[in-house]
């Protein structure tokens, strides 16, 4: 029997902030990726609604829906033993009503199997995440940046630059801290607020693109380990799997074109996936 092996939890995370332990923090949208990264010590997993820019091809995070979110985090939960697992609600599925969002939120969490969920937005949204804290679902926030509002922000860019933009963010992360939110992702921010953020707030901020101050950091996988090829300038490459991935690829259309692989006589045979006998 393997040891058994506990999860992370949301009141592990406030304890990290507690004593300046950093928390790590990455996207995941499969079970296979997913068991790699918590193979690599990662904290908790956000199976991102970015699932669609970046697995699914589209342009905005808008089009993806409940149903793509909950098949991709029973994957992720599938691949995982000990990271917290938080998945986003996607375009619109707590804007309907404070009713509607807890029974989106509460598939996501049901169906799915995530620990969490992430809300994007401050303002109105507070509301919702009472609802959801209330009926005992995790919410962690999300602030600055908030791609399903793409549109409405005129692009992908740094947010909260001017001093009123910048109260109005810190306004919003003291109600959803007051609200019950057990983390804040605080996403494209200058940072120097993300700093003032951390320091006002007692739950955990997690920044992408907002500087070294934040309690953690998150990025997108496929950006960090390089398999995509737009990534935004903020984000460091740890890998460059796209190179690898064509080199392989290239590799094997040349063996099978001229005929080099397979070698004529194989010795052992593990099934036609190499995945059963
Ligand atoms: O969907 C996502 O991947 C996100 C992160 C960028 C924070 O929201």
């Amino acid at each position: 029997m393997s040891p058994s092996v506990t999860r992370v939890r949301i009141t592990d995370l406030k304890l990290m902030k507690a004593v300046g332990e950093k928390i790590a923090m990455l996207t995941a949208y499969d079970a296979l990726t997913a068991r790699l990264l918590e193979r690599a010590g990662v904290d908790v997993l956000l199976v991102g609604d970015s699932v669609g820019m970046v697995l699914l091809g589209f342009e905005t995070t808008i089009p993806v829906t409940l149903e793509d979110m909950i098949r991709h985090t029973q994957a992720v939960v599938r691949g995982t033993r000990r990271a917290l697992i938080v998945a986003d609600m996607p375009f619109l599925t707590c804007h309907a009503g404070l009713e509607e969002a807890v029974r989106n939120a509460g598939r996501l969490v049901q169906q799915g199997g995530a620990h969490a969920v992430k809300v994007e937005g401050g303002g109105l949204v507070v509301k919702v995440v009472r609802r959801l804290v209330d009926a005992g679902i995790p919410v962690m926030g999300h602030l600055g940046l908030t791609p399903q509002r793409v549109h409405q922000l005129g692009g992908f860019r740094t947010q909260a630059r001017s001093a009123e933009e910048a109260d109005a963010l810190l306004t919003d992360a003291a109600a959803l801290e007051q609200a019950g939110v057990f983390a804040i992702v605080l996403e494209a921010i200058p940072s120097s607020l993300a700093c003032r953020v951390t320091q006002a707030v007692a739950v955990p901020t997690i920044g992408i693109g907002a500087g070294p101050h934040c309690d953690g950091q998150i990025l997108v996988t496929h950006d960090a380990v390089g398999l995509t090829d737009d990534a935004p300038s903020f984000v460091k490459r740890y890998a460059r799997l796209a190179e690898a991935v064509v080199e392989a690829a290239t590799s094997y259309v040349a063996e099978v074109k001229t005929g080099t692989f397979p070698a004529a006589v194989t010795r052992s045979h593990r099934g036609t996936q190499g995945r059963s006998s």
